[in-house]
């Protein structure tokens, strides 16, 4: 939610940078788009409304002076997407400038403050408080650092700010509690953005920015302190494997189709990851009183598909709650026996990161199951397994879905061999047919691409579709039909086959588009029953299938062929592919942008 960026460095121009870091961004939020930067000791901006290509062909964002700047791209809370509420925002004097990502919960008992002191507001917006109150504070005698630190003291809510004057040109300022900020490094240059892929091309060399410190960033050097006391921290650089190759489409028309097609690679990578990493997290599980696996969205279907895996490997079948109904669900029956495995590809989730610290206020132990390394998940985590899926862009979840469940079937494979419910060689021939998934999902891809794209064509402006499973497979229906509501605005339910006929089957009738997940396992038979009731009523049956199953081909209208030998407890690795790519090319048809979907960004960092 919001993506922002600061550069300082020592000689060229910033602006270029800004506007395609700010692209690297977008994802996290595109209603509106701005630049600012300091030279000939004043502030130049250029922002507005709408995405950053548009704002830019309008006022070109490369035009601008100076090798300091800040740059942000919006995901509205407070005040409509407009020129005067896009980022960043300004004191009285235009001389201090900031980009905020968060929420400042008591802006308005502030702006009442500053507004009775004569501060004049050009926006809506809770952020223009923190440069008004920067301004109060350095026209008192402050550097900006202090003056940013005694902010940090006024403001309540969640936040990552950075901030510069053209006062004291030769520094930018940030500071970070519940919003993500990581630092970039290189000679003569020093990068504080959102995310790791905005200053990819740039450098791979990142500092890591926690809760309650704040950063001093110059062109030679970056300084971090605690808020609290103003102390020092030393902290090494890490150097991470992402390139900035992969933070680009790479030929393809959209960075979903892309992730898409990466997903044999992801899940071949965090099949590298080493087995101690799951063993070490495994002994958690395996010793634990209950077990609770948490998410979001698409990260609440994997832990759903993930429960059939524990139970079927490890004879432990996990309660599955949303994060953010957790502490209202889960109460404070949990215990230090516990463990809470929370899933979430940013790690940045608010919802999650509320329920995993409702989980350690009571003791409790937890897993992180993320792909972003740093994030704020990984703090609060007893341990911590970091899925391989490279940068993900578009906002829809593909890629970070495939490995998600991978890593859950390797902790649940890990968990199994503890609790030795099944054999050894039962264990081993799971590991050995994971091991396929990457050719299985690769072989999927090639063969219901065009599929996929002609069903869009027939079904792209039906109003309405049921997504239906049974077993796992209702993990893979509800994923399918989020995927296709998130970015193609059809709406789409997914429901457990065998509920459909208590309630939804009443909106069936003729021609009503009904997606089946139908894998060969136990399920399969009573499935058919279900697509039975609904082609008796009319339906259109859409349906995955694996390949050679006759009955299901000759009962569907259109049919998604999965090579054969998927183990039930990783179909949805392989049932799901076509549903993603299904919702893909609905999207496009219907003239959609399906790696900007409206009212979304990549990671929703607000309760
Ligand atoms: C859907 C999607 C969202 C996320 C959800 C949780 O395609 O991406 O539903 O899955 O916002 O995000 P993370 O995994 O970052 O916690």
């Amino acid at each position: 939610m919001c993506g922002i960026i600061g550069v300082i460095q020592s000689k060229g121009a910033v602006a270029p940078f800004l506007h395609q870091a700010l692209k690297r961004l977008e994802y996290r939020g595109y209603d509106s788009v701005g630049v600012t930067t300091i030279a000939e000791g004043k502030l130049h901006t250029k922002k507005d409304e709408g995405k950053i290509e548009e704002v830019h062909r309008k006022l070109n964002l490369d035009d601008l002076p100076g090798t300091v700047g800040i740059g942000h791209t919006r995901w509205a809370t407070h005040g409509m997407p407009s020129i005067y509420n896009a980022h960043p925002h300004f004191d009285c004097s235009h001389t201090i400038a900031v980009v905020h990502n968060g929420v400042v919960d008591n802006f308005l008992e502030l702006k009442e403050e500053l507004q009775s002191r004569g501060h004049k507001f050009e926006s809506e917006t809770d952020t223009e408080v923190i440069p008004h109150l920067i301004e109060e504070f350095m026209d008192g005698g402050l550097s900006l650092p202090d003056a940013v630190r005694e902010v940090t003291r006024r403001i309540r809510g969640t936040y990552a700010i950075v901030a510069m004057t053209a006062r004291s040109p030769d520094k930018i300022v940030c500071t970070r509690d519940g919003n993500p900020l990581v630092i970039g490094r290189r000679d003569g240059a020093s990068y504080v953005s959102s995310d790791i892929p905005a200053f990819l091309p740039m450098t791979n060399n990142m500092i890591l920015l926690l809760d309650g410190e704040i950063a001093i960033l110059t062109a030679d050097d970056v300084e971090i302190r605690k808020l609290s006391d103003g102390s020092i921290v030393t902290r090494e650089a890490i150097t991470i494997s992402w390139t900035a190759d992969q933070a680009q489409k790479g030929g393809y028309p959209h960075f979903m189709l892309k992730e898409i097609h990466e997903q044999p690679e992801a899940i071949r990578n965090t099949l590298r990851i080493r087995k101690d990493v799951f063993d070490s997290a495994a002994k958690i599980v395996a010793s634990s009183r209950r077990v609770f696996m948490t998410a979001m969205g698409t990260s609440g279907h994997a832990a759903l598909a993930g429960r059939h895996m524990f139970a079927s490997f490890a004879g432990i079948l996990p309660s599955f709650e949303l994060a953010s109904d957790f502490p209202d669900t889960v109460y404070d029956t949990l215990t230090t026996d516990d463990c809470v495995i929370a899933i979430t590809q940013s790690g940045e989730t608010s919802d999650t990161i509320f329920a995993v610290k409702h989980a350690k206020r009571l003791g409790a132990k937890v897993i992180a199951i993320t792909n972003v390394v740093g994030s704020s998940v990984t703090r609060f985590a007893d341990r911590i397994i970091i899925t391989q899926a490279g940068p993900e862009i578009g906002v829809a979840a593909t890629k970070t879905f495939m490995v998600q469940l991978t890593a859950l079937a390797l902790l649940a494979l890990a968990t199994g061999m503890l609790t030795q419910y099944r054999s050894r060689e039962f264990i081993e021939a799971k590991y050995a047919s994971l091991n396929t998934l990457p050719n299985i999902v690769s072989e999927t891809i090639v063969r219901n691409e065009e599929v996929a794209r002609q069903a869009a064509e027939k079904y792209y402006n039906r109003a309405s579709f049921l997504f239906l499973g049974r077993g796992i497979s209702i993990a893979t229906a509800l994923e399918g039909a989020l995927k296709l509501k998130e970015i193609s605005y059809n709406h789409a339910e997914g429901y457990s086959a065998g509920e459909s006929k208590h309630g939804p089957i009443a909106l069936v009738e003729d021609g009503f588009p009904v997606v089946f997940v139908a894998p060969n396992d136990a399920t399969r038979d009573r499935l058919i029953g279900n697509i039975m009731e609904m082609k008796a009523r009319g339906a259109s049956i859409l349906a995955v299938i694996e390949r050679g199953d006759g009955d299901l081909k000759h009962l569907a209208d259109d049919v998604f062929e999965i090579p054969e030998g998927v183990e039930p407890e990783f179909s949805t690795m392989a049932f799901v592919v076509p549903l993603q790519i299904l919702s893909y090319y609905m999207a496009t048809r219907r003239g959609h942008d399906p790696d900007k979907p409206r009212n979304l960004a990549k990671s929703v960092t607000v309760l």
